[in-house]
């Protein structure tokens, strides 16, 4: 029986679900490719977030600045191709939102139009209210992300936590407000410390997804790769790596190289040979004999 697609309400129902029927976490990981989304999903993930990471994962960028809206739709649409339940979420990339209510509507349109997305994700707090609604009322749910922002790398001055102080903790609240408020269907925490991410938790009406947010989130979601062990170098402290996917595949890699060059690849199990009638008849006569 083909399966039910999850769909933005059945994520933002999980909120009330969690305290009727005990622990039931929403799990989001990011992808950026068929073989990444399908894994994904095989794996049981309820949202596939087409991040805007893709740029340093992916693309290897220094941060996600660089990245286009035709990187994003390219990705969507190959993540798309490989969702059945889960629900896919496309990030907006810089400046594909932030220069005009009309532009980013128009261009969250072309994720769930063009892509297959349905539903999209935007980076900033109150000031963006006004983008989500119009995006809503065009029929297009919007994820909210507070906190770390990555696509304020430049005014942050690097990739810092948030909302450490009393102060900018309560700047974080009221702007998790104003996008419950305007209608997100649910909000991503990255990088605040854990007391912060609670009370949001606690008093909006919306599931928030952490990321280096704690535990008390209605879920949680991680980089595809860091969780594989795919991305070489410096992980951020709060990653957990289920697997070091990284080592095996460079040593089959070389194993591989290995044997080109020694010529011990292909074998005669990778080898298709001719049938012996046909090989005789190829021996015996030159292709001038043809024509
Ligand atoms: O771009 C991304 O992958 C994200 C997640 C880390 C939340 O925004």
């Amino acid at each position: 029986m083909p399966q039910k697609q999850l769909t933005a309400p059945d994520i933002l129902a999980r909120k009330g679900n969690l305290t009727r029927e005990g622990v039931d976490k929403i799990s989001v990981l990011t992808a950026y490719d068929y073989p990444t989304a399908l894994l994904a999903e095989e794996a049981g993930a309820d949202v596939l977030l087409v991040g805007d990471s893709l740029g340093m994962v992916c693309l290897g960028l220094p941060d996600t600045l660089g990245v286009t809206m035709a990187d994003m739709l390219h990705h969507t649409k190959a993540v798309c191709r490989a969702a059945k339940r889960a629900l896919v979420v496309a990030d907006m990339p810089f400046l594909s939102y932030q220069t005009s209510i009309a532009e980013a509507v128009a261009n969250a349109g072309r994720f769930l139009q063009e892509a297959g997305a349905r539903a999209v994700k935007l980076e900033g707090g109150a000031e963006f209210a006004p983008h989500v609604r119009a995006m809503l009322s065009a029929g297009i749910p919007v994820m909210g992300h507070l906190g770390l922002t990555p696509q304020q790398v430049a005014v942050l001055g690097g990739f810092k936590a948030q909302g450490k102080t009393a102060r900018a903790a309560r700047a974080l609240l009221s702007h998790a407000r104003a996008l419950a408020e305007a209608g997100c269907f649910a909000l991503v925490l990255e990088a605040v410390p854990a007391e912060v991410a609670a009370r949001i938790t606690q008093e909006v009406g919306i599931p928030t997804i952490g990321i280096g947010a704690g535990p008390d989130c209605d879920g949680q979601v991680l980089v595809l790769h860091d969780v594989l062990g795919l991305c070489p170098g410096m992980r951020p402290s709060f990653v957990k790596q289920y697997a070091d996917l990284w080592t095996p595949a460079r040593e089959a890699l070389a194993a591989y190289c290995q044997e080109v060059r020694e010529g011990s690849f292909p074998a005669a199990a990778h080898t298709r040979r001719m049938a012996p009638a046909e090989l005789a008849e190829f021996a015996a006569r030159s292709e001038y004999e043809d024509a």
